[in-house]
This record gives structure tokens, sequence and C-alpha cells, in this order.
């Protein structure tokens, strides 16, 4: 049993609870939803739970075919069990089709094929507002060793190469997506999350957006959207 002991850290959309484990966190999915730097926020009834349960089902998936993740089990509708991480304070990007800020940064037409995909990583600062950065600034800075970076860039492209054709099969196209990993007693662990908060998943026919863009661009049913995607891998939701 693991009990909730004091409040770690409180993000934008989840929080994190220590347990009388120091290896285990509880992580709560709230209902709160965040854009461009936190200027846009809104709450959405059902986001915490689907969230919850998406991140969940895609990294017991991974897990299943061999990337290190920090999740353990579900705990309720919006709660789950994770390993305590020291998390790399980088986010990387895989691209396997342009939009978003790559289009407005290299005037790339939206919607077009990548291949190969693209991987870019960001420094983690929201007073920075996220900055891209290279495998210069990683080093110079300490963030991550030069090993480090070769397990990030290959543990982000194992994901890209099993979660692609597993939305492709429900008639999905990954546009993009972003992971964060950490450090579990010295290994190199995906933690954070995997759910349409984080990443860009369109209708492989009409190319409609099912993820966090329909909040920022207020296109409408948001919670809907993800739903949908749920549905279509058959990923349960109570
Ligand atoms: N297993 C873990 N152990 C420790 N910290 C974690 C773990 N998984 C995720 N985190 C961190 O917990 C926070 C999650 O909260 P949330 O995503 O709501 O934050 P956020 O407001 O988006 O902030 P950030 O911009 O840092 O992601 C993030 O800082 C994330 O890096
Ligand atoms: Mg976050």
């Amino acid at each position: 049993m693991f009990c909730k002991t004091q409040e770690l850290k409180s993000g934008k959309s989840k929080t994190l609870f220590c347990t009388e484990s120091p290896h285990h966190l509880i992580m709560l999915f709230r209902d709160d939803a965040t854009a461009f730097n936190a200027q846009k926020k809104a709450t959405f009834a059902r986001k915490g739970l689907v969230n919850n349960h998406f991140n969940a089902f895609i990294m017991q998936k991974l897990q299943a075919s061999g990337i290190p993740c920090h999740f353990e089990k579900i705990l309720s509708n919006t709660e789950s069990l994770v390993k305590r991480l020291e998390m790399i304070p980088i986010e990387c990007v895989i691209r396997n089709i342009a939009t978003g800020s790559l289009c407005k940064r290299l005037q790339i037409p939206e919607g077009m094929e990548l291949s190969p995909p693209i991987f870019e990583f960001f420094y983690k600062s929201d007073l920075l507002g996220d900055p891209m950065i290279n495998d210069s600034h990683i080093l110079t800075f300490q963030w991550a060793s030069e090993e480090a970076i070769t397990t990030l860039k290959t543990l982000t492209a194992r994901t890209n190469a099993i979660l692609k054709p597993l939305f492709l099969q429900a008639g999905l196209l990954l546009v993009d997506y972003k992971l964060e990993f950490g450090y579990d007693q010295g290994k190199l662990v995906l933690g954070d999350e995997f759910t349409p908060d984080g990443c860009r998943i369109w209708d492989i026919k009409t190319r409609k957006k099912l993820d966090k863009d329909r909040f920022r661009q207020d296109l409408g049913e948001v919670i809907e959207a993800y739903e949908e995607v749920a549905r279509r891998l058959n990923c349960p939701l109570p």
C-alpha cells in the first residue's frame, strides 16, 4: 500500500506527492490545462481521468516493448504510482510531420512529412519559454553526459518506432511528441507523461486535430477528442 505523505511539486497539470517509499511518488493528473507557457488556462471535466488512463495505457505498451518507464500502476481514476526520478531539465521532441513552431521557425509547409523524423532538445524553463538547445549546450552546462544524450536520442527514437505504428493502425497520425526522462538510481527512465497534452495526433483521413491544439486554437471538444483517440487505440476508460 502506498499513501500520500507531503506534496513534492505541483506543476501546470499534475501534482506529485511523496509516499512512505523514498523511491515512489503518487502522480495526480488534474483537470487543468495550460497553453502558451501558461498564459492561457482552463479546466476540463474528465481531463485528469482520461490522461491518467491514457498515460498508463501508453507507458505499459512502451514497457512491454523494452522502454524503461517510471509508471508502476494506476491507484485511482486520476492517480498513478510512479518511480521517483531525478529529472533531467530537458524535453526530447520527435517530429514526424511538420506543424507548430517548426513551420514558423523555418517556413516549412504545415503537414509536410518529415523523413527521417526530426529530433529536437528543449531546455525546460518556464521563465525562458523552453528554448531549443543542442547537445553542446547540454554538455557545457552539464545537464546530461554524452552517454546520457545518446541514450535520450535512442530511447526517443525507439518510442517512435513503437508508437507510430500503434497510432497508424487506429487510423491516427502521431505528428509529434515530447518526452521527459530522469534517473532512477542511476538508470535513465522515461518519466512525466505521454498524453494528448504533450503530443499532436491527427485523424489520418481528415487530418482533424485530436490533441491539445484543440485547446490552443479554440477548436472546441477538447476532451471529446482525447476520448476518441483513447477509444480508437482500445485504451479502456471508465
Ligand atoms: N517520476 C518523476 N519523478 C520526479 N519528478 C517527475 C516525475 N515525472 C514527472 N516529474 C516532474 O513533475 C512535474 C510534472 O508536473 P507538470 O507536468 O504539471 O509540470 P509543468 O507545470 O508542466 O512543469 P514543467 O514545465 O516542469 O513540465 C514536472 O516538473 C516533471 O518534470
Ligand atoms: Mg509538464
